[in-house]
């Protein structure tokens, strides 16, 4: 069942290639220029009403949501809040009939999401589920759903359905700035070249496993793990230190890179890793100024870089590197490497990868 693979983790990460294929192709016609979001109803109107978008989830999902937000309002221009549903609940968000909620969940299940979607419905407020379990309490009560059509994710980690999640926001957000004019034919078509490619860009970063694995040994033993990017590198940078933390039980924190400086830069030292993402072309010098202020306290340096970006061999230990694609695409090609990474370090350490301790796969407590 396990498909030859050690782990279900690792065939999950080996499967999103074809998870990507199953979540954008059926959305993208190649003899339409729109994008097709299945039976969700929205129109220009709808659309140019929304004054303000939440995007709401827990754990890898909210990780999804930040990138929403930061892709829509690029984009869009339009005000998103990307939030964790246990918090959104509990405050008294401002919600109406001029709010658009957009629910992240796997399971569909997840009991401080589905809390939020009701609190929202019940403002008015319309909510779009982006979800994988088929039939689940979430997929049932949004108003909307587009399906992750990821397939069952055995894993406590999530991985593939993480990426499938990235896929559907990046639909979702294309459509929405297509709707408001902000991006064109044009723009479009050299976008939706850019998620055909996808599939064979992770595939050749899935072929650097056995280079991803070697550096997970060398590092395994290292105390502190910092992540840093900025931009959309920072979202992705979460999910890298998440994944650490469920699985391998070590220390890693993610970090925006600005913010090292203004107290966790203190932590550094000889026996610290940092995994730098350097995604972001027009912040690539910022961010190699910041991983290099680490360096100089002693910190080891992984970086996560796109291929031709070769400067940063200057300043980083070790350097692994994921295939160019349009910026708007970035977040699910830095993030293949950490998943490897990851797996290979608590491997290393000799965890139970698929059920690691205190965790289950579907929170349903609040
Ligand atoms: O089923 P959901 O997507 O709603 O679950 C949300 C989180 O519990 C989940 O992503 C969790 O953080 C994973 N274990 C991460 O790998």
């Amino acid at each position: 069942e396990k498909g030859g693979f050690d782990h279900f983790m690792l065939k999950e990460i080996f499967e999103q290639p074809n998870v990507v294929k199953n979540t954008l192709m059926p959305r993208l016609p190649l003899d339409q220029d729109e994008i097709l979001l299945d039976n969700i109803k929205l129109t220009q109107s709808d659309i140019e009403k929304f004054k303000q978008i939440y995007i709401v989830a827990c754990g890898t999902a909210s990780y999804t949501g930040l990138v929403g937000k930061y892709l829509i309002e690029r984009v869009s221009r339009v005000p998103v809040i990307s939030e964790i549903a246990s918090e959104f609940r509990y405050r008294e968000p401002i919600l109406d009939e001029n709010t658009l909620m957009i629910v992240v969940s796997q399971s569909g299940e997840t009991a401080d999401t589905l809390a939020a979607l009701r609190m929202a419905k019940k403002a008015g407020a319309h909510v779009i589920g982006i979800v994988n379990a088929v039939g689940s309490t979430i997929a049932r009560e949004a108003n909307d759903v587009l399906y992750t059509w990821a397939g069952p994710e055995i894993a406590v980690a999530s991985t593939k359905a993480y990426s499938a999640q990235l896929c559907a926001m990046y639909l979702i957000s294309i459509k929405i700035a297509m709707e408001l004019g902000k991006i064109d034919t044009n723009a479009f078509k050299a976008l939706r070249e850019e998620l055909y490619a996808l599939p064979d860009k992770i595939e050749s970063i899935l072929k650097q496993s056995h280079k991803i694995k070697a550096l997970a040994d060398q590092y395994k033993s290292s105390k502190n793990i910092f992540y840093i990017g900025r931009g959309l590198d920072y979202a992705v940078s979460m999910e890298g230190a998440l994944k650490l933390k469920e699985i391998a039980y070590l220390h890693a924190e993610p970090y925006a890179a600005g913010e090292l400086k203004h107290g966790p830069i203190a932590l550094i030292e000889d026996s610290s890793l940092l995994v730098g993402l350097v995604g972001q072309e027009e912040l690539f010098d910022k961010t190699v100024s910041n991983i290099k202020e680490v360096k100089a306290r002693g910190a080891k340096v992984l970086a996560i870089a796109l291929e031709g970006n070769e400067a940063i061999e200057k300043t980083a230990d070790e350097v692994i590197y994921v295939p160019r694609t349009h910026w708007y695409l970035t977040s699910i090609l830095l993030n293949i490497p950490q998943q490897i990474f990851a797996y290979y370090i608590a491997v290393g350490l000799g965890h139970d990868v698929d059920k690691p301790r205190n965790l289950a796969k579907s929170v349903t407590v609040e």
